[in-house]
């Protein structure tokens, strides 16, 4: 039989199959660091959210991805992995690669191919691995680390990629709009973001990852950097087919999301004061009714009133946003030409 997990005391390497039993200790021992919960209901949305990224971009040959890596890469990292379904995915697009998948808890996974290992670990510590990446990859990892983590994290991803190798990120916007001004301010899907906004903040790891990330990354050292920013709709309400389905996953993904996304962050930081388990579960089916409201999820739909009866434009079209960006370490020749210029003063 194939090894099963090689553990090195703080470090654990899975190769096969595993038991998640096997990771209770270390899970409860990082249970308080991150905001996020590690369980089947998370699990679940990671692999919509995955959909979704997938379905958004369908028009591309390969949607996993926008950094132009080449056909053959050798190294790929996916940082915070979650289910692993990312790195599962890129090791079949790329046999030519070997594709690690590191998280703070093991993915729930029993099956991966041949080129695809997961690490258990905190990002944030010394790395090991000794052959230089290709590419390295995130998403959704907003509010993971303080700003200086995230500082530590770049530099860290720099050294570890080849010159001219490439870096990717995916974020969301945790708040919510509407195409057409429908949402109504006071609404509790309106309030919505800032209110997580302003726990992370308070956390000191902000969710506004998504507009700082370029920022970190030019500060990092990355060259060449690129963006895309998409419009996501949150429900099934768009006319156009491709866009319903993104909607349709992104509803999907929302609803089981919320409850991991919310009680970390509100029972420890929500305002004026920490709320109660409780308080989360009211204001969260608040957030599931609005959801659900019919109008956020028909591009049309019949009312009957005193008077008449037919379509009205009183829909209300939510969106969210995505930004991802790309960008490259630079390559020997760029790196030699800015030492000659420093030296040399120009
Ligand atoms: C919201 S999930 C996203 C998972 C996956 N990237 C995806 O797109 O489906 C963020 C992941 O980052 C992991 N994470 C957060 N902080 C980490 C750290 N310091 N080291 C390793 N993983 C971390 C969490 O455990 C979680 O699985």
């Amino acid at each position: 039989m194939a090894e099963k997990i090689v553990v090195d005391s703080n470090y654990y390497t899975l190769t096969q199959d595993w038991e998640p039993e096997d990771f209770q200790s270390y899970q409860a021992m990082k249970e308080d660091d991150y905001w996020s919960p590690s369980d089947e209901q998370q699990f679940e949305a990671f692999e919509i959210g995955h959909m979704m990224f997938l379905v958004l971009d369908h028009d591309r040959e390969k949607p996993l991805h926008h950094a132009p890596i080449g056909k053959y890469p050798q190294h790929i990292l996916d940082i915070g992995t979650g289910k692993g379904t990312w790195a599962i995915d890129m090791a079949d697009t790329y046999p030519s690669a070997t594709v690690r998948g590191v998280d703070m808890f093991p993915p729930p996974v029993t099956w991966m191919p041949p080129n695809c290992v997961f690490e258990v670990d905190d990002i944030l510590r010394d790395w090991t691995w000794r052959e230089p990446f290709d590419f390295i990859h995130m998403r959704l990892m907003l509010g993971s680390f303080t700003p200086e983590g995230w500082d530590q994290l770049y530099k860290q991803c720099y050294d570890a990629l080849t010159p001219g190798g490439w870096i990717e990120q995916v974020e969301l916007d945790v708040r919510v709009h509407s195409d057409d001004g429908s949402l109504q301010e006071d609404s509790t899907l309106a309030t919505w973001g800032d209110n997580f906004i302003g726990c992370s903040e308070r956390a000191g790891r902000s969710l506004l990852t998504q507009e700082t990330m370029r920022g970190a990354m030019e500060k990092a050292g990355f060259v060449d950097v690129q963006e895309k920013l998409y419009k996501i709709p949150l429900g099934p309400w768009p006319k156009d087919k491709v866009l319903k389905e993104v909607g349709q996953l992104q509803y999907a993904h929302w609803l089981a999301a919320l409850e991991g996304w919310a009680m970390w962050l509100l029972t420890k930081f929500g305002a004026p004061s920490p709320w109660t388990k409780e308080e989360v579960q009211v204001y969260l089916s608040n957030v599931r009714a609005e959801l659900r409201n019919p109008r956020t999820h028909a591009y049309e739909y019949w009312y009957v009133s005193d008077r008449s009866m037919g379509t009205v434009r009183g829909y209300i079209l939510l969106i969210v946003f995505s930004r991802r960006v790309w960008a490259r370490k630079p390559t020997e020749e760029e790196m030699a030409n800015v030492v000659i210029k420093t030296e040399s003063g120009v």
